[in-house]
């Protein structure tokens, strides 16, 4: 697979088989995290791999009531979703409930000495905290598609970061920054996945300027 394939098919697999993945394909996978960039190459990442079923059904009890919540609040209007795919919703749902009889769950971790957030002084949520951390989480995913493993990164088990620590024995100066869930997937993987056109999202020069985004439209 070439490149742009791999970026354009990986997908959000919530659908998974019982096969297991073995801990050399796992190896390859986080291997690729090591080439993320980071602030002052500091590498704040580090991964904590989880198969073991009763740790698994651990972290679902607390995943489901995060995500009862958020389904609840989707239902309510208080939630946007950029997609108008009723199937999202649903397919998240089965997702969560099912969510321990995954092969593999990985929580990605930080070191947050080494994360230089340099926004923590405007009047606005942090977004420079995490650019030292998900960079070398998108290698992740996209090796892994690269060799027909499915992936899924979801955030609720930060909410109950003390929790998690606690059951992986994460270090008191680690933080907890996503969860991946991966295997081999029971669908096909989608050929282009469903995004706005960079006609929305790239300016010239000034925010909001068209720019000439030549051939690349028509795809
Ligand atoms: C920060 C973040 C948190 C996410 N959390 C969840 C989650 O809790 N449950 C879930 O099913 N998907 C989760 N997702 C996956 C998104 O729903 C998915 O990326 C989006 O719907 C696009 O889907 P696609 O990549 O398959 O096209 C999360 C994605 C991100 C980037």
């Amino acid at each position: 697979m070439n490149l742009s394939e791999v970026i354009e098919s990986t997908n959000t697999c919530r659908f998974y088989q019982k096969k297991p993945v073995t801990d050399d394909d796992i190896a390859v996978t986080l291997d690729a995290a090591r080439f993320g960039p980071s602030g002052g190459n500091r590498q704040p990442v580090s991964f904590v791999i989880v198969k073991d079923h009763e740790m698994k059904k651990q972290m679902q009890a607390l995943y489901l009531p995060f995500w009862e919540t958020y389904i609840q609040a989707i239902d309510e209007g208080m939630v946007r979703l950029g997609s108008k795919d009723k199937g999202i919703v649903d397919s998240a749902d089965h997702f969560a409930r099912h969510l321990a009889e995954i092969p593999v769950f990985i929580v990605v971790c930080a070191q947050l000495a080494d994360c230089h957030a340099t926004d923590t002084d405007l009047d606005r949520l942090s977004i420079v905290g995490g650019a030292s951390i998900y960079p070398a989480v998108q290698n992740v995913l996209l090796k892994a598609r690269s060799i027909g493993l499915g992936t899924a990164l979801t955030t609720l088990l930060c909410h109950v970061e003390p929790e998690i620590k606690k059951l992986l024995n994460i270090p008191e100066d680690i933080s907890t920054a996503a969860m991946i869930t991966m295997g081999w997937p029971t669908k096909k993987f989608p050929k282009k996945l469903l995004r706005r056109p960079l006609s929305e999202i790239a300016w010239a020069e000034t925010y909001g300027a068209p720019l000439s985004t030549g051939t690349i439209t028509k795809k």
